[in-house]
């Protein structure tokens, strides 16, 4: 069932030709839209994490080329120098950030919607931005169905759901994959409610999943990241559903740092672990977990927390932003095309034939 949720993180104004995103650096002190106006700038906020989580910096994406194609035509009107161009531009975009494939998936779906096609320039730049415009609605109709999906594994009336980082409306264009399932779920039981760990090193589950469920007035209880394992003893976690960067062909799959954690602690209490995400998280191309990049992020991240030392100085620090966590911790990976279940070489296969 759908639940009305506030957020919309992304969007394409039409009449102005920018996107549109929330600000999610200064999430939860303020709810601020900014407009990024050029390729650079969509760069730098994918980088930077303006916009973050692997559906939403997908979209970022294909509103980065549709942003590319507007600065080029600006400078030539030959098809052939505009698409070589747009393939530099889509280079460029594709290396903000390595680890969501959604980002790849997003930029090479817009470049591969005009290459061949024998438009003039301008057309081909409309055509950019309604392509764009139609994978962010079609964000949000997967993120639903995922939710509808998920929401019928939620093991019992009232039941506790714990996530990790922010796979929410905030991650993706609206809805969310892994709150998906909660909106979804809340839709039907209103006693449901969600245990948000903090995920460090930059928080976002206690920054963002905590915002935005408090926004949507989802009951949220917020624990630090070492707690999963004390409340699963206990038996208040009834249900883990998380979100994913890049799942690979045997279903083995990235996701903030931290994941993995949880995921054998899960396994440990028998508490069911599943993954929210869209088919394009999905990456056929590669065999297994091993092959994804895992992006090394700043030492800043784990050294500090809003800008305050935290730790003696001069020390040896690494921050990798994301794992991975084997496939055969995962109880089933919740698509759009329904919940995929082990043996996931089989089920992911047969998943994208009828994709
Ligand atoms: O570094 P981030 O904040 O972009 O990482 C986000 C996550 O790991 C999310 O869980 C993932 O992208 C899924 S979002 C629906």
């Amino acid at each position: 069932m759908d639940f009305k949720s506030k957020i919309k993180t992304i969007e394409w104004i039409k009449d102005k030709n920018v996107s549109r995103m929330v600000d999610q650096l200064v999430i939860p002190y303020e709810y601020k839209l900014v407009d990024i106006t050029t390729s650079g700038d969509m760069y730098n906020a994918i980088k930077t994490m303006i916009v973050r989580g692997a559906p939403a910096i997908g979209i970022a994406g294909a509103h980065g080329m549709a942003l590319a194609a507007l600065e080029i035509a600006k400078k030539t009107q030959d098809p052939l120098v505009f698409l070589e161009q747009l393939k530099e531009k889509a280079e460029f975009l594709k290396s903000s950030r390595p680890t969501a494939v959604n980002l790849m998936w997003a930029v090479d779906k817009q470049y591969d919607y005009i290459k061949n096609c024998t438009k003039n320039v301008n057309e081909m730049v409309q055509m950019l931005i309604e392509h764009g415009i139609k994978l962010e609605n079609e964000d949000i109709e997967i993120n639903k169905k995922i939710g509808d999906h998920g929401a019928a594994l939620v093991p019992k009336k009232g039941a506790t759901i714990l996530t990790h980082c922010n796979a929410g409306a905030l991650a993706t264009v609206g809805y969310g994959t892994a709150l998906g399932v909660v909106r979804s779920a809340f839709a039907n039981d209103k006693t449901i409610q969600v245990f948000a760990d903090e995920t460090r090193p930059r928080q976002q589950g206690a920054r963002i999943t905590t915002f935005e469920l408090a926004m949507d007035g989802i009951p949220v209880t917020l624990i630090t990241d070492g707690m999963s394992g004390y409340f699963m003893n206990k038996g208040m976690i009834d249900m883990v559903v998380v979100g994913a960067d890049r799942i690979a062909a045997n279903g083995d799959t990235a996701n903030k740092i931290g994941t993995y954690n949880l995921a054998i602690v899960a396994n440990y209490h028998k508490v069911p672990f599943y993954i929210a995400a869209p088919l394009s998280t999905i990456d056929i191309a590669i065999e297994t977990g091993t092959e994804i990049p895992i992006e090394e992020r700043s030492r800043e991240e784990v050294t500090h927390i809003n800008g305050k030392r935290i730790c003696a100085e001069n020390i040896n620090v690494i921050n990798p932003g994301f794992d991975v966590t084997p496939a055969g911790l995962i109880k089933g990976i919740i698509t759009e095309k329904g919940v995929l279940y082990p043996p996931y070489e089989k089920s992911i296969r047969q998943a994208f034939n009828t994709y």
